[in-house]
């Protein structure tokens, strides 16, 4: 058995991160000054929150309320000029060691294009697509990611237009996730990260008789989607080579080994760190390295896709 587990790094695309968290997107926002503080808290990687091409407002408040196990929120991808992101990710990449993913989304299939070249040029280690985001009003209709061939063009046109490493996020939202997967891949994904949140949901204020939420629907988040989450990475690592990263209601250690064991190569941390604090990502490490030493793991490779 070994007894001293200091190194539990893993790999995306050939980037080597020092351990397998990363900061799920949208949490903390996008100013360098709370990605900073992420990375020096011992995250593995930090994801932007998704930069759009124009200022958005989002909804009104409110846009979040607590449920049982999670969270619904309706925050409606508010964001920043797109120079004002920029400028907060060039600071960020200044500032840190730790690889940073830069996510962001368009409105139309050519826009992720011209987003994708535009946000390259502050050098991130990774560009994240968000085509599962149920709040973007798109060409479409829908999002994205609920369709194979639209999948496909969306990451075939960001693969014209940069040589960072690309991650794809997908929706659960979908009857078949695997062939989202497989769609992304065969154009060129070189990273799946999934999963963004669940549903939309729904929360009533039966004293007032009216939905809680501005926006009356919610995407669902936290513990409540782990199962989801666990079985979509499941089914990805099925379907795919490329690695992924499982994201959804991630609390403990053990929900990360969980997810690791499925199929996943890191895991996103977002809703949890309501619930634990920045702190989360250290102590997710510390968790992982005391059930490997109790079950006689040396390496977290060990671990990736154990369940299969
Ligand atoms: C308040 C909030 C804002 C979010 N914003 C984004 C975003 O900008 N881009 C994105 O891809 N996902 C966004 N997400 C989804 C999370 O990154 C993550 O996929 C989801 O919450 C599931 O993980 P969790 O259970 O650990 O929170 C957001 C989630 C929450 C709760």
């Amino acid at each position: 058995m070994n007894s001293t587990i200091n190194d539990i790094s893993t790999s995306l695309a050939g980037v080597r991160l020092r351990n397998p968290t990363v900061l799920a997107p949208g949490i903390l926002g996008i100013t360098s000054s709370s990605l900073i503080r992420v990375a020096n808290s011992g995250a593995g990687a930090i994801t932007t929150k998704s930069i759009g091409p124009v200022r958005r407002e989002g909804h009104k408040n409110p846009v979040i309320v607590e449920v049982p196990c999670g969270i619904l929120n309706s925050i409606g991808l508010a964001c920043p000029s797109l120079d004002e992101s920029l400028d907060e990710l060039k600071e960020t990449m200044k500032r840190v060691n730790t690889p940073v993913i830069a996510s962001f989304y368009g409105r139309t299939v050519g826009e992720f294009g011209e987003m994708a070249e535009k946000i390259s040029e502050a050098k991130p280690d990774f560009l994240e697509a968000n085509i599962s985001c149920p709040n973007i009003e798109n060409e479409f209709g829908k999002p994205f990611g609920t369709e194979p061939e639209i999948s496909a063009r969306v990451t075939e046109v960001i693969k014209d237009s940069t040589k960072i490493p690309l991650i794809v996020k997908l929706t659960p939202n979908v009857s078949d996730i695997k062939v989202i997967a497989k769609a992304v891949e065969s154009s060129g994904a070189d990273v799946i990260s999934a999963i963004n949140s669940y549903g939309p949901g729904m929360v009533i204020n039966i004293e007032t008789a009216s939905p809680v939420l501005s926006n009356k629907f919610g995407g669902l988040s936290g513990p409540a989607i782990r199962p989801i989450a666990v079985r979509c990475v499941y089914e990805i690592y099925e379907t795919v080579e490329v690695p992924i990263i499982g994201i959804g209601g991630i609390q403990t250690g053990r929900d990360a080994i969980e997810m690791l064991m499925a199929g996943a190569s890191a895991v996103g941390i977002g809703t949890g760190i309501m619930e634990r604090d920045i702190k989360i990502f250290s102590e997710i490490c510390e968790e992982i390295r005391g059930f490997m030493r109790s079950k006689g793991y040396s390496r977290l490779n060990e671990l990736i896709g154990k369940a299969h």
